[in-house]
């Protein structure tokens, strides 16, 4: 575990995103979640104040806080509003492809103008049949010359419409297992690419998630993050990694948000003579929830603070329980928010619904918790190879089953 230490300079974000959320964000959260309009107010108060470079490097014109900042302020936002909070998150996914894989050009080229919050940005990876399974990608770029032809469809692309680039997943070289993939930066404008699609979602209703098609879209080689072509799918994972914190610090800021409005009402509201929050079963609710917040907050730090300081191995692993755990404690906390509230809980007219309907998706997107689940487990299968130690406390038929077990496993997943 990671010791968590919180710069002066991400305790000066989280507080002007407190601000903005104050201001911008939760007074407007139920108007442009009914309209399913985006809060272009609230995203140029965050690029007026620096927040869109939280995540990226000094050299690029961000303030280089790191993804522990990015957590601090994208749980403010989404405190007020999940679907602001993505709004704004979903920038640091899309600009990780670049600032981890990306050339010094295109660093140079791209990622200024998304710190300054005047460029907005967009990951393309899930397909229509390509989900869960991101190596199964079908939409195609084609070796021109100078350029790639891009062909075929995007599904689920959060921020399609408001972004300006759009990291783009296509597969470059079919025949290979292993190097079939490459990241693409594709810019809103270029001919024959277009939002075919806006869907209309159960929740975080402010950002748009759209189909992204691309009917021959030729893109200069320089965007082809990195220069080399087959090196998408790593960076798609290692962005998976980066970025995870982030949505689980949405979580938690939902899960913040939903009890803060649960506990309040707790003590207004009154039955049987007394506030609800005086009765020991709302009691319950309102600890356990709290509880669960704060495990959640802990592991989303402590896995944002190991990307920070370098990692390694672990930071996969990490990034997995901290969005497994955060999210499915939204959506309990969340739950139990509604339940407080009681038949208001279930009206519109009350801001607890919203929370509802917005933490379903947590659990969902960038990787569903099951996924989650299995990127843990394959971790810890292949951890235990290094607890042989242990063997020996095993009874010997059972030891031999464990290690056989484990070998099938692993090598199922290699
Ligand atoms: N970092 C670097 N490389 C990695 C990696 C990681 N974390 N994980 C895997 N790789 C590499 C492996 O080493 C392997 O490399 P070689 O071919 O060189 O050996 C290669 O990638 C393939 O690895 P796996 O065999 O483990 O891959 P897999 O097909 O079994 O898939 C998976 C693994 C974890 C299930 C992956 O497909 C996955 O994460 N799926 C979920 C996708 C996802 O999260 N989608 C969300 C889209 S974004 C979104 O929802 C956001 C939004 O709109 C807001």
């Amino acid at each position: 575990m990671q010791d968590i230490v919180y710069s002066e300079k991400a305790k000066a974000l989280q507080a002007t995103a407190r601000e903005i959320a104050d201001k911008y964000v939760r007074p407007n959260a139920a108007k442009f979640d009914k309209a399913q309009e985006y809060n272009y107010d609230a995203a140029k108060a965050c690029g007026e104040a620096g927040l869109f470079g939280t995540f990226i490097p000094e050299e690029y014109g961000g303030n280089g806080a790191g993804v522990l900042a990015l957590a601090l302020v994208v749980e403010e936002l989404a405190k007020a509003d999940s679907g602001f909070g993505v709004a704004f998150a979903v920038n640091a996914l899309g600009s990780f492809p670049i600032i981890l894989g990306g050339t010094e050009e295109q660093k140079k080229e791209w990622l200024p103008k998304i710190a300054k919050g005047e460029k907005m940005v967009a990951f393309c990876l899930s397909e229509k049949y390509a989900g869960s399974d991101a190596q199964g990608l079908s939409v195609r770029a084609i070796d021109d010359g100078d350029h790639w032809i891009i062909c075929g469809e995007k599904k689920w692309t959060t921020n399609g419409g408001v972004a300006d680039y759009y990291s783009v997943f296509a597969v470059t070289d079919p025949e290979s297992k292993s190097r079939r993939i490459s990241a693409i930066v594709v810019e809103k404008g270029t001919p024959g690419f277009e939002v075919k699609k806006v869907e209309d979602k159960m929740g975080i209703r402010c950002v748009p998630v759209v189909e992204t098609h691309f009917d021959h879209v030729r893109v200069p080689k320089s965007n082809l993050i990195g220069g080399r072509a087959g090196m998408g799918f790593k960076h798609a994972m290692m962005t998976l990694d980066y970025a995870r914190p982030g949505v689980a610090a949405q979580a938690v800021g939902a899960a913040q948000g939903a009890l803060d409005l649960a506990t309040v009402y707790s003590n207004r509201r009154k039955q049987f003579g007394a506030p609800i929050s005086s009765h020991q079963m709302v009691q319950a609710m309102l600890a356990d929830g709290a509880t669960a917040t704060c495990a959640a907050r802990q592991l989303v730090h402590a896995s944002a603070a190991g990307i920070d300081s370098g990692g390694g191995e672990n930071i996969s692993k990490m990034a997995a329980m901290a969005k497994l755990f955060a999210t499915d404690t939204a959506m309990k906390v969340a739950t139990d928010a509604v339940q407080i509230f009681g038949g208001y809980g279930f009206m519109e007219d009350y801001p607890i619904a919203k929370y509802f309907r917005d933490a379903k998706i947590l659990q969902i997107y960038e990787g569903t918790n099951q996924v989650q689940r299995m990127v843990v487990a394959r971790h810890l299968v292949r951890e235990a190879m290094n607890l042989s130690h242990l063997e020996e406390f095993i009874p010997v038929e059972e030891q031999q089953t464990y290690v056989e077990e484990a070998e099938l496993v692993v090598n199922h997943n290699t």
